[in-house]
């Protein structure tokens, strides 16, 4: 199946003459679900704003479905949904007004079924007559969200949805994406929260300064760039490692009681059964043993700090 989203050397420089974006190349496949990561200013804000038509490239192409997003402008925005970094609402208006209103933007005929389901799906029904300056901080993010899928969109795009939201509502919104991908929805989304992006997406792009530096499925990326420890506590502290160990990533920690063996999470297992028979060799008994595993996060800091 042809990309839903097709990004070709697209190119921003904003009027300052600051180079937002360079060379971005971008296919996104429809029905799965995207984490663009990356540091304040990097780009992501700029890179959804130009899809969404909100700002213009400099250089290079989008096309959402095959429509190119300047030529075919309507067509292509009516495929997507976007939910804002900024909550940018009016605030006299009612959250029922709002929605219908978004809804009618993009052309759509009236349907009171779908805004009462996206309405008690954002649990936001039993305020769909209140003005939205009388909402709380949160619930004026679920509205954004709202009108973003008043239209029935194929794409969302969602910058940041849950910045400032309790823990609750974080994974409400999980749920609701997970039931928009089972509907066939993709969905792009920006987050710092790494551990969000962990949890929902199959795929992850990384953007650092305008570039994109990694764009990888998820559990391949965790399977590369991840790396796992094996902390052994010891029976007896040890004064160093000794030299028949050298062989191995060993750290002792400052009480010789703790020796940690870090390695590749797609090295092969049999380092680890050597080791445990070296160590037994050269006489150090342990006591308890732990494995862990290094994060997404782990992994996003250590690609944005590495030197270009
Ligand atoms: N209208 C503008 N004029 C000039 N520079 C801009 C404009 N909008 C954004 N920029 C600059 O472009 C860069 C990218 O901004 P952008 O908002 O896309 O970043 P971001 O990745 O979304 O960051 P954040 O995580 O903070 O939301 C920043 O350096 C920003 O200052
Ligand atoms: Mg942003």
């Amino acid at each position: 199946m042809p990309p839903i989203l097709t990004v070709s050397q697209l190119s921003k420089t904003y009027a300052s003459g600051f180079c937002a974006l360079k060379n971005i190349n971008l296919e996104i496949a429809r029905g799965e679900i995207f984490a663009l990561l990356g540091p304040n200013g990097a780009g992501k804000t700029t890179l959804i704003s130009i899809v969404c038509g909100i700002v213009n490239a400099t250089t290079g192409e989008v096309t959402v479905a095959g429509h190119d997003i300047r030529r075919d402008y309507r067509a292509a925005r009516s495929l997507i949904g976007l939910v804002p970094q900024e909550l940018t609402t009016d605030a006299f208006e009612t959250v029922w007004n709002a929605v219908t209103f978004s809804r009618g933007l993009f052309g759509k005929a009236p349907n009171q079924a779908h805004i009462e389901q996206v309405l008690r799906a954002l649990s936001l029904w039993d305020k769909k007559d209140n003005k939205i300056m009388t909402l709380s901080g949160g619930m004026k993010r679920r509205l954004l969200i709202a009108k973003a899928l008043s239209h029935e969109p194929q794409i969302l795009f969602l910058d940041e949805p849950t910045a400032g939201v309790d823990v609750e509502l974080r994974r409400d919104m999980w749920q609701l994406v997970r039931s928009l991908q089972a509907t066939g929805v993709t969905i792009i989304l920006t987050t710092h929260y790494i551990d969000e992006a962990e949890e929902m997406a199959d795929r992850i792009g990384v953007i650092r300064k305008g570039e994109i530096i990694l764009v990888e499925d998820k559990t391949e990326l965790m399977r590369k760039l991840g790396r796992k420890q094996l902390a052994l506590q010891l029976a007896q502290p040890l004064a160093q490692i000794p030299p028949g160990l050298q062989a191995y990533a060993l750290a002792l920690s400052a009480d010789g009681h703790a020796l940690t063996y870090t390695y590749d999470a797609q090295a092969e297992q049999l380092g680890i059964a050597q080791l445990l028979q070296d160590l037994n060799a050269a006489g150090i008994a342990f006591k308890d043993l732990q494995t862990t595993q290094s994060s997404l996060e782990d992994i996003f800091v250590s690609l944005v700090r590495a030197p270009q």
